[in-house]
């Protein structure tokens, strides 16, 4: 397995995004906006709070979407922010809109590509993103397929990303929610980054981790503590996560994070929380060395559980 190799400058090291370094831990900006990812947060001081803290902490790196609250994240970023630190990236995504009820309904078009970039644009207060993810959808909020005037062929999608690249509207595309399949056909548009759901408890990503990692793109794991959403087996309960974080004196979610970035070089993460205490917890990671026989152990959790 190639290693991929990262410069230790910054504590915990860095990592490659779209030609840059930035630091392995950065922040997702998902739970800043009120229940549901919808609405203002409930506490605006101390979502503002968390963000001017994260990057005080040195993070360098922070994911976001204009329908994370249909605008609410970005509002609170440019708010803590702007202007924007000259080393900061800021990953953003389309693909989706929200509706008048906050639901997240498909905007897979090239035409609503273009226009999810121009929202971004528009609420992060920037001439360019760093990179924008294609998030992928196949359904419909009520589980049923997409219906025909709401879907998009994949090299449509990436024509469309790839004018805006060669525009200078964003930096570097990254791909979301891929198969497989997906991920190969995507790869020659020269991607920046592959987000998908990942984390100790869930390996299933694992053999587009292994291809990302073939060709140098950053795997940005999304639901890395197992997510907000109820339902979801959350990192942090696992009982040997648990016991291992009390051997190690450090916190679960640290060593579900150390776990990440001890299994592969090249991956980015993007915990997210809207509690300065967890945010603290989770750029202190850097801090937590997983011994061999915790990493088999954990290593292992996948194929017990
Ligand atoms: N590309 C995509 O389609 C996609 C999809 C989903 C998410 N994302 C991105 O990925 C990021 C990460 O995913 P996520 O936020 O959904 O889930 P996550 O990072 O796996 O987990 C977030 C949950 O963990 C809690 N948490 C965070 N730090 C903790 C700590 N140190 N100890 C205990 N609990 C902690 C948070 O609660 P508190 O707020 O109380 O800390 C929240 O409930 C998002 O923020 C978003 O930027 C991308």
């Amino acid at each position: 397995m190639p290693d991929r190799n990262s410069e230790m400058a910054i504590p915990g090291g860095t990592a490659k995004l779209a030609g840059r370094e930035v630091a392995r831990i950065g922040f997702g900006a998902m739970q800043l906006p009120g229940p549901g990812v919808w609405g203002p947060p409930k506490d605006r001081d101390t979502a503002l709070a968390v963000l001017r803290r994260a990057v005080e902490l040195g993070v360098n790196h922070i994911d976001t979407a204009h329908f994370y609250g249909d605008g609410v994240a970005n509002e609170l970023i440019r708010t803590a922010l702007h202007p924007y630190p000259e080393n900061l990236a800021l990953v953003s995504k389309v693909g989706a809109i929200r509706d008048s009820n906050g639901a997240f309904m498909p905007a897979q078009r090239p035409e609503q590509l273009r226009a999810g970039v121009e929202a971004n644009l528009a609420s992060l207060g920037v001439e360019r993103i760093d990179v924008v993810n294609l998030r992928l959808v196949d359904e419909m909020p009520s589980g049923t397929p997409l219906p025909d005037s709401e879907k998009a062929d994949l090299d449509s999608q990436l024509a469309e990303m790839t004018a805006l690249r060669d525009e200078g509207k964003i930096g570097g595309i990254g791909v979301s929610n891929v198969t497989m399949e997906q991920l190969r056909a995507a790869l020659p548009a020269d991607l920046a980054c592959v987000q998908n759901a990942y984390s100790l408890l869930d390996r299933s990503g694992e053999p587009l981790l292994d291809l990302c990692r073939n060709h140098g793109v950053a795997w940005v794991p999304y639901f890395p503590l197992g997510s907000a959403f109820p339902g979801m087996p959350k990192v942090s309960e696992h009982p040997a996560v648990v016991k291992a974080a009390a051997e190690l004196g450090a916190t679960p979610a640290q060593v579900g994070l150390a776990w990440l970035l001890a299994h592969d070089s090249g991956t980015l993460l993007i915990p997210g929380t809207s509690s300065l205490s967890h945010l603290e917890d989770n750029i202190a990671t850097v801090g937590v060395r997983l011994d061999p026989a915790t990493m088999e152990v954990l290593d292992g959790l996948h194929m017990a559980e």
